[in-house]
């Protein structure tokens, strides 16, 4: 473990009570997902979605994979879930997704993606560092990482510090791409 690392002792849960909040038509307007993930998913991919929540990002992005890629949403929370496939169902995707419920500590999925994303949600987990180890594990050679963390939680500073706990596990830093609404950075391994 290195000495930096940021530990959430009680992290903050999303709950899923709000969960209009996080899927909702002004959303859209402001965050259109496939404007923030387009450019990083192709045909055929396989994606994670990592603290997918109700699946504002999972069924735009189960769209741009097409019927011969997955999306595999996770979340902590098993009514998060529950929406996720209840929309993918009125939207005709239930083929293109798979479903993992996981554990505060651990995502313990075994399988590699060519991109996943961790929208909102890393800040919300027990051990940044200890997440990223695990999301770095499951890229594929060349895949991607979007992290994206919103500035009401997340400093500058604790942002930055979570850049540098990725550096030391060889978590590549691409890019720090601007209007994905907040402080984001996309990782390679
Ligand atoms: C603020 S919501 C964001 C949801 C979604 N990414 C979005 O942008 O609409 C955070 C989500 O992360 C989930 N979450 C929190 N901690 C988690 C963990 N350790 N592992 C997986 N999911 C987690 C919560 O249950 C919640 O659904």
């Amino acid at each position: 473990m290195q000495q930096t690392e940021t530990q959430n002792t009680s992290p903050h849960v999303c709950p899923h009570t709000i969960s209009f909040f996080l899927d909702n038509w002004l959303r859209k307007l402001v965050q259109h997902p496939k404007r923030i993930v387009g450019s990083y998913i192709k045909e055929g991919d396989t994606v994670i979605d990592i603290g997918c929540g109700p699946g504002f990002f999972s069924i735009e992005m189960a769209k741009l994979v097409g019927p011969q890629g997955t999306v595999i949403a996770v979340d902590l929370q098993e009514k998060m879930i529950g929406h996720v496939k209840r929309k993918a169902a009125k939207h005709g995707m239930t083929g293109r997704l798979e479903f993992h419920q996981c554990d505060a500590d651990r995502i313990g999925l075994n399988c590699k993606a060519d991109f996943i994303l961790a929208y909102y949600m890393i800040h919300e987990t027990p051990s940044p560092l200890r997440f990223l180890e695990e999301a770095r594990d499951m890229l594929k050679e060349g895949g991607q990482l979007l992290v994206v963390e919103p500035k009401m939680h997340v400093s500058k500073a604790m942002f930055d510090q979570m850049l540098d706990d990725a550096a030391t596990i060889g978590l590549k830093t691409m890019d720090l791409p601007k209007k994905k609404g907040g402080r984001s950075v996309l990782f390679s391994r």
